[in-house]
């Protein structure tokens, strides 16, 4: 039997349960790994339940799955614009096409959505697949859930609560604490977004020309005394502060004292700097805030009818706009707190490779710095990186692994890396990893910036790697030193050929950077290439792509 006190291992948790009847799904469509790693979590916890798992995901779902899994639990990211993760695109043309299978009264299902409460098609895939599994029978076990950035909490609740009520079906046997306190020791061992590791600041340095006008960083990070391991095309968590000055601006806003203490003893000023995010604007604070102002205004503007009205209010707007337009006598500090969301922690792909650098982290930041409706706006990570921390300091860091973007194993593979702005990070970490491997593969890197005089990013290091051989080949796209504008895809378009020759030789493809505009113009200049050097139709086109992003051939890390 079990003793209560003795550590108890996982092995001997599950063989202490009954049967639990059907196996349970845990199934991801995951783009950077955070929807994998709540799905991993989910398929632990079961399992300590003594529930037979199978953790599936998207990418490799088909119609005979989707009709075989009874018990469902579902967790899916949302991109940008609302649209599911890459690599889960062919299951949700799946569920929206004609040949998806009739779901019937014995399927339960429950779903998890990640998102960002800051765009406005919050959590769609979640709520996409949520509503069309009820539509094809299936019963829906718990209401679905919607994530945001900082998801972690909820996320173990929802797999807590949506355990339970498969368990409730199944008839199983309630949860065994050892298990939990296990998977808990196991998660506190490594630095995470909660617990992050203070990294001191070794370098900053700019990347650009003075007269540019973009400000790009090179931030180098100790690792030192962490045990932190990484591998190219993984990111960096920065935990950052506010700014100091637009704290102030706020509190004035509120007509709020910043030494005001709060319940937990801290003071205002503090918390703002620290805890919770007072720049991006959510619905959530929206409704709260309407709440607190008790504005009819503000109140029209959230009705259903309003919603493209509010949707142009909001472009180019913060807290602060809504502070000063639906302006509130006495607020009180606690409650504008509890409107706030956490401060959540940015993500910086990494620049570097742990072969050449051991110890170290580097970065690329791209600060952001505009202007609208007569106001600065001011990045938080980035100015944080660029104004306010010097080297010596340390800085709250994790590392956040991403399988979905990751070097061939196979060395001899050619690789083609599309990198313009930022988006080239990555792609230094990926030559520093195959030069040190002294892997055979050929390597080709498109990069764009605006300008080659001022914005050629680390222009001595490709030139020598493509000195040393190691880069087979580089094209730049200076958008802006000739009247019209030339962008990679441009280069893509040129070198149409020989690209489709890398690819029947089995490239693979790698896009970094900007997924508003950049990845989409690449991706139908790709699928151009194929169409024209392959012989292909659309459709055909459409295919060879899907097909090279299953066998992990085409990976993307935009944002
Ligand atoms: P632009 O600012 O001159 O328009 C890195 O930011 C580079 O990406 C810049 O040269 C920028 O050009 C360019 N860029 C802007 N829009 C792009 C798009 N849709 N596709 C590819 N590159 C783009």
């Amino acid at each position: 039997g079990l003793d209560a006190q003795a550590p108890v291992s996982e092995a001997s948790v599950v063989s202490s349960a009954s049967p639990p009847g059907e196996p349970l799904t845990v199934l991801f469509g995951s783009q950077t790994g955070n929807a994998e790693g709540v799905a991993e979590q989910a398929a632990a916890r079961a399992r300590e339940r003594g529930l037979e798992v199978e953790l599936k995901d998207m990418a490799s779902f088909g119609k005979q799955d989707l009709k075989r899994a009874t018990r469902l639990m579902a967790v899916v990211s949302t991109q940008g614009d609302g649209d599911p993760p890459d690599g889960a695109l062919g299951f949700y043309e799946l569920l929206a096409g004609r040949k998806a299978p009739r779901l019937g009264e014995d399927h339960h299902f429950a779903v998890l959505g990640l998102g960002d409460a800051s765009y406005e098609y919050f959590c769609e895939s979640g709520k996409v697949l949520d509503s069309r599994l009820e539509s094809l029978g299936a019963q829906r076990l718990c209401a679905r859930v919607d994530a945001d950035v900082d998801y972690e909490d909820t996320a173990s609740q929802w797999i807590e609560s949506t355990l339970a009520a498969f368990a409730e079906l199944a008839g199983a046997s309630a949860p065994d604490d050892g298990g939990s306190a296990a998977s808990t020791e196991r998660a506190a061992a490594t630095y995470s977004r909660s617990h992050p590791f203070q990294a001191e600041v070794l370098e900053v340095q700019p990347l650009n020309t003075e007269d540019s006008d973009k400000q790009t960083l090179h931030v180098e990070l100790s690792l030192e005394e962490s045990g932190l391991d990484y591998l190219p095309g993984d990111a960096v968590g920065i935990v950052p502060q506010n700014d100091p000055a637009y704290v102030d601006e706020l509190l004035a806003a509120l007509r709020l004292d910043g030494e005001a203490p709060l319940e937990e003893g801290r003071r205002l000023r503090d918390a703002l700097l620290r805890d919770f995010e007072i720049t991006t604007l959510t619905r959530p604070f929206l409704n709260q805030w309407a709440e607190i102002s008790d504005d009819a205004e503000l109140r029209r503007l959230l009705d259903e009818e309003s919603r493209d009205e509010l949707r142009d209010w909001l472009q180019g707007r913060h807290i602060i706009d809504v502070l000063e337009r639906f302006p509130v006598e006495g607020v009180e500090a606690e409650s504008f707190i509890r409107a706030l969301r956490k401060l959540p922690p940015r993500l910086y792909s990494i620049a570097s490779s742990q072969a050449a650098a051991p110890d170290e982290v580097h970065l690329t930041v791209g600060v952001v710095r505009y202007e609208t409706h007569g106001r600065a706006r001011n990045g938080v990570a980035t100015t944080y990186l660029a104004d306010r921390v010097k080297p010596g300091d340390q800085v709250p860091i994790y590392i956040d692994h991403n399988k979905h973007f990751k070097l061939p194993d196979d060395d001899s593979a050619p690789v083609v890396m599309i990198g313009p702005g930022t988006g080239v990070a990555p792609f230094r970490a990926f030559l520093q990893e195959r030069e040190a491997r002294d892997a055979s593969g050929d390597n080709w890197l498109f990069f764009g910036d605006r300008r080659r005089r001022s914005d050629f990013l680390y222009q001595a290091e490709w030139l020598q790697w493509r000195k040393t051989g190691l880069l087979t080949r580089l094209d730049v796209a200076f958008s802006r030193d000739q009247q019209d504008k030339v962008y990679v895809q441009d280069r893509l378009r040129e070198q149409a050929a020989t690209l489709y020759e890398w690819l029947q030789a089995g490239a693979y493809l790698y896009v970094c950077g900007d997924a508003d505009r950049m990845a989409p113009d690449v991706h139908q200049a790709l699928l151009d290439v194929i169409r024209e050097q392959g012989g292909h139709d659309e459709e055909a086109a459409a295919e060879y792509l899907r097909d090279l992003q299953q066998q992990k051939r085409y990976q993307r890390d935009v944002y």
